[in-house]
C-alpha cells in the first residue's frame, strides 16, 4: 500500500478550508461586520480581515515542512524498550548507525532471544543490550542502574527514551475478559508509566526527550480492539500531561501514533490470532455464546486473520519519525506515519460528529 502522500493530505485541506470558507463566507461577513461596528471600526475592514484571515490558514496548509535544524548524535544517549523485534529492533539498529549510544531494553535477552543475539552481534561500545520487561518493577530499577553505571559521561544523563514495548489482542467487549483488558494495559499503559517515571530524573539532566509509542488507535475507537484502544487513549493521556508538566524541565514528550503496520511487525500472527479465537470461545459464558453464534464469532476470527498481512510493509516511515523525534531541534508533538487511508479514516473519525462518522466506517 502507498506511504503517506503528504501532497494528497495538502490537497484535501485545501479542499476543506475552500468549503468552510464557502460555508461561512455568508455568514462570517455580517458577524465581522457587526462586531466591528460595535468596536467603533469602520465596517470596510471586515472584509480585509476574512481576506487575511483566509490567506494565513491557505499558508500554513500548504507550506511545506520547514526545515527545523538537527542536534548532534555523538555523545547522546537513547533507551528503547521492546527491541526483541518489530519498530523496537529496526529503531535501535537505526540510531546506532545516527551514531547515538543505545540502550536496548530486550524482553528476552536472558533467554538468548533473536533479537537481542542480534544486537549483541554487532560488538560495539555504543550498542548495549539490556533485560528489560516493562512489567518487571525489579528489572526496571535493575536497567536505571545499568544505564546510570554505563553512562559514558554521567554528567550528560540520558538524551532519549523511547516507550515501545507493547502488545496487542482482539475481541468484541462481550468476548473480552476482564483479565485481558489488564493484561493489555499492564504492558502498554503501566509499562510505559513505570519506565518513564524510573528514567525520567536521567532525562531532565540531560534536557532531553520521551517518545512514547501510542497508535492511530489510541486517537478513535474499533470494533474488536477495545482492549488495545483502551491501552493506547491511555498513553496518549499520560504523554499529553507529562508533556505539559516538562515544559519548565526543557524536556520534550512526544507521541507517535502509527497506523497499520500490522503486516510490517510482528505485532499480530495468525497462528496467535487463531489460537487467541480458540480461548475466547472457550472462556466466553453460554449466554454470550448463544446470542452471538459460532458462526459470527467464526468469521470475526476470519476478518482478524486477514488483517494480519494488511497494512504498510515497509517500517520506514515509522523509524523516520522516532529518529525525527529524537535529532529535531523542534521535534513535533505528534507524529502521524500511516497512509492515506489510515490517515483519512483518524481524521474522519476524530474531527466529524460520531453519527455520521460512524455510519461511514462501522
Ligand atoms: N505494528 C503496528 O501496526 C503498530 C501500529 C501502531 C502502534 N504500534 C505500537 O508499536 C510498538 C511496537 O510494536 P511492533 O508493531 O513493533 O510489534 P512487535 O514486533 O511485537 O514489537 C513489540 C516488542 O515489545 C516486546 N514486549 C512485549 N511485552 C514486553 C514487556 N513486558 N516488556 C518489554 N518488552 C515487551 C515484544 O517482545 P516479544 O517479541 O518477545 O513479545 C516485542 O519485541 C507497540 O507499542 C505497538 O503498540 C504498532
Amino acid at each position: 500500500m502507498a506511504v503517506p502522500a503528504s501532497s494528497l493530505r495538502t490537497a484535501l485541506l485545501v479542499l476543506l478550508s475552500l468549503g468552510l470558507t464557502l460555508a461561512l463566507g455568508l455568514l462570517l461577513p455580517e458577524a465581522l461586520r457587526l462586531l466591528f461596528s460595535l468596536l467603533g471600526f469602520p465596517c470596510d475592514n471586515a472584509s480585509h480581515a476574512i481576506v487575511l484571515v483566509y490567506f494565513v490558514f491557505m499558508l500554513f496548509v500548504a507550506m511545506p515542512s520547514l526545515p527545523r535544524g538537527t542536534v548532534p548524535t555523538q555523545g547522546k544517549v537513547v533507551l528503547i524498550t521492546g527491541c526483541d523485534s518489530g519498530f523496537g529492533l529496526a529503531l535501535a539498529k537505526h540510531l546506532h548507525n545516527l551514531g547515538f549510544t543505545v540502550f536496548a531494553g530486550c524482553l528476552l535477552k536472558d533467554k538468548n532471544g533473536e533479537g537481542a543475539q542480534e544486537l549483541q552481534s554487532l560488538h560495539c561500545d555504543r550498542m548495549k543490550v539490556l533485560q528489560l520487561n516493562v512489567c518487571s518493577e525489579e528489572e526496571v530499577t535493575q536497567a536505571v542502574e545499568f544505564v546510570t553505571k554505563n553512562l559514558e559521561d554521567p554528567g550528560k544523563g540520558l538524551w532519549g527514551l523511547v516507550n515501545n514495548a507493547g502488545i496487542s489482542t482482539f475481541g468484541e467487549v462481550e468476548f473480552t475478559s476482564l483479565d485481558t483488558y489488564k493484561e493489555i494495559a499492564e504492558v502498554n499503559l503501566w509499562g510505559t508509566i513505570r519506565v518513564t517515571k524510573a528514567f525520567l530524573p536521567l532525562v531532565r539532566q540531560s534536557k532531553g526527550r520521551v517518545v512514547c509509542m501510542a497508535s492511530m488507535l489510541g486517537r478513535m475507537g474499533c470494533p474488536s480492539r477495545s482492549s488495545y484502544c483502551v491501552s493506547k487513549y491511555g498513553v496518549e493521556a499520560f504523554s499529553d500531561c507529562l508533556r505539559q508538566e516538562m515544559y519548565k524541565w526543557r524536556v520534550k514528550v512526544i507521541t507517535i501514533e502509527p497506523g497499520n503496520f500490522i503486516a510490517a511487525t510482528g505485532i499480530f500472527t495468525k497462528e496467535g490470532v487463531e489460537k487467541r479465537g480458540q480461548e475466547m470461545w472457550e472462556q466466553t459464558s453460554e449466554t454470550i455464546r448463544n446470542d452471538y453464534g459460532k458462526v459470527y464469532f467464526s468469521h470475526q476470527v476470519a476478518r482478524m486473520k486477514a488483517f494480519v498481512s494488511s497494512g504498510v510493509k515497509n517500517m520506514s516511515p515509522v523509524i523516520n519519525v522516532l529518529a525525527d523525534a529524537l535529532t529535531s531541534k523542534y521535534p513535533y508533538t505528534r507524529y502521524n506515519p500511516m497512509d492515506t487511508y489510515c490517515w483519512i479514516k483518524v481524521q474522519v473519525m476524530s474531527h466529524l460528529p460520531a453519527a455520521i462518522a460512524d455510519r461511514i466506517y462501522i
